[in-house]
């Protein structure tokens, strides 16, 4: 059996804090979770371990580990070759599934990541209007790049870096930043720059500051302002695209952006990225255009392929009412049970995805987020891993469930919710 303290004590000599990305270092465990190989809802790990996964590679999985429709495509596509560095018919199929499902998207860009896209998306919006600002909301994580790395989520938050060192005063001296959920604040800032803003950025639901789900006036008004004042609208939809329905958080609110990234699902768990939206900007982009954009792994066959195959199972249907039944009741479970056993937690669940704070009250901003108990978020987290269930390892991310996860599965989860809630009432940290 191969030791994981040992690998993770080499993987630390060798990566900046054990890792490559830096929610996988988990702070609250000496060893962070070390994976061998994963199977619908189950990751198993190199020290035999099986664990109920509720992390799904952080959104991408939403029919669970190595669905069988995927890797039929995945192989199907190695067998023709992976990288020819021309236009495919499987990218022109998979652009159609996107544009046809969510109708703001008239023409679109592949590249590799999420981050790429919102970064490709500032530069053309700055293109596009001549402007210079862009906007964004605290705690919203729109990527590890430059203009957006202010008052970020995601691992920037659980890690204490919200605004990253190492990045010029220059380039976030363009960047405005606004409370989540607070349209009045918004609209001073509109006020008083809006004639210089490029482009307003907004994940339409917040899911890299745990859930933040945003109030009906606040997510109008990022769209009234903009159209006022003649700044572009991003939807960052990198998690909700396809994840809360086939026409993601701007088909749920009924609101057209002017531009929307995706990444994470329609790459089926292989890297991608994108950015699309409205015909005229989208002209802009290089060769059409002057904004550059280029890759050589663009629309990497390999992943168009496992994205393709992905939306193809989604819209033969059933897979939200199972990964939306199975978020709803775990959410329940975890709100049940931890009132039965004397504590104060909110539950947010929208879709397919849920997170739970140790606090009183409500969670609608990030500064709700940050004023819950993050020690007993991180003990619950330790004592549900103990017994099998794999939570998303920090309060600042936000949990998942897929299409792999069964009646029986949400069982085995809520009989180990309860031992948990148990077991930290008996050993409350301190
Ligand atoms: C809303 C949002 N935008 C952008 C990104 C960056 O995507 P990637 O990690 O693929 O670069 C993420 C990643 O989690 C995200 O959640």
């Amino acid at each position: 059996m191969v030791n994981p303290s040992e690998v993770f004590k080499e993987a630390l000599g060798l990566f900046p804090g054990g890792v490559n990305s830096p929610v996988r270092a988990m702070k609250h465990l000496p060893t962070p979770i070390i994976v061998k190989r994963a199977e619908g809802a189950y990751l198993y790990t190199i020290d035999g371990g099986r664990l109920i996964d509720y992390c799904m590679g952080f959104g991408p999985l939403i029919l669970g580990h190595r669905h069988p429709a995927v890797l039929e495509a995945v192989r199907e596509a190695l067998n023709d070759g992976w990288l020819y560095g021309a236009l495919t018919e499987r990218e022109v199929e998979l652009a159609k599934k996107i544009t046809s499902n969510t109708k703001s998207i008239e023409m679109i860009r592949f590249v590799n990541t999420g981050t790429e896209a919102v970064m490709n998306a500032v530069r053309l919006a700055r293109g596009f209007t001549g402007r210079k600002y862009i906007v964004k909301f605290e705690g919203n994580y729109h990527g590890a790049f430059d203009y957006v790395l202010v008052k970020a989520g995601s691992g920037a938050a659980t890690w204490g870096v919200p605004t990253s060192a190492g990045i010029l005063e220059e380039a976030t001296k363009y960047t405005l930043v606004v409370p989540y959920n607070d349209a009045e604040a918004l609209e001073r800032v509109f006020r008083e720059y809006g004639s210089e803003i490029a482009l307003l950025l907004v994940e339409p639901i917040a899911g890299n500051y745990g859930l933040i789900i945003p109030d009906q006036v606040f997510i109008k008004a990022t769209r009234e302002l903009t159209e006022r004042y003649g700044a572009l609208l991003l939807f960052d939809e990198v998690i909700t695209g396809f994840r809360v329905g086939l026409s993601g958080a701007q088909g749920m609110f009924n609101i057209k952006p002017d531009l929307t990234t995706l990444g994470k699902i329609i790459g089926g768990g292989f890297p991608i990225g994108a950015f699309g939206g409205r015909r005229d900007v989208m002209g802009m982009v290089t060769p059409q255009g002057p904004v550059y954009n280029a890759g050589t792994f663009n629309a990497h066959p390999i992943s168009v392929a496992a994205g393709l195959a992905t939306l193809r199972v989604i819209e033969g249907g059933g897979v939200y009412e199972v990964a939306n039944g199975a978020a709803e009741r775990v959410a329940k479970a975890i709100e049940d049970s931890a009132s039965r056993n004397g504590f104060d937690v909110v539950v947010k669940q929208m879709a397919s995805m849920f997170q739970f704070y140790f606090k009183r009250g409500d969670v609608r901003t990030p500064s709700d987020v940050r004023a819950s108990d993050e020690k007993l978020y991180l003990a619950f987290h330790r004592e549900a891993l103990n017994r099998g269930v794999y939570f998303t390892p920090s309060q600042y991310e936000v949990n998942f469930t897929s299409a792999a996860h069964t009646r029986d599965i949400v069982e085995e989860t809520i009989r180990v919710i309860e031992e948990s809630f148990k077991a930290l009432r008996a050993n409350k940290p301190t």
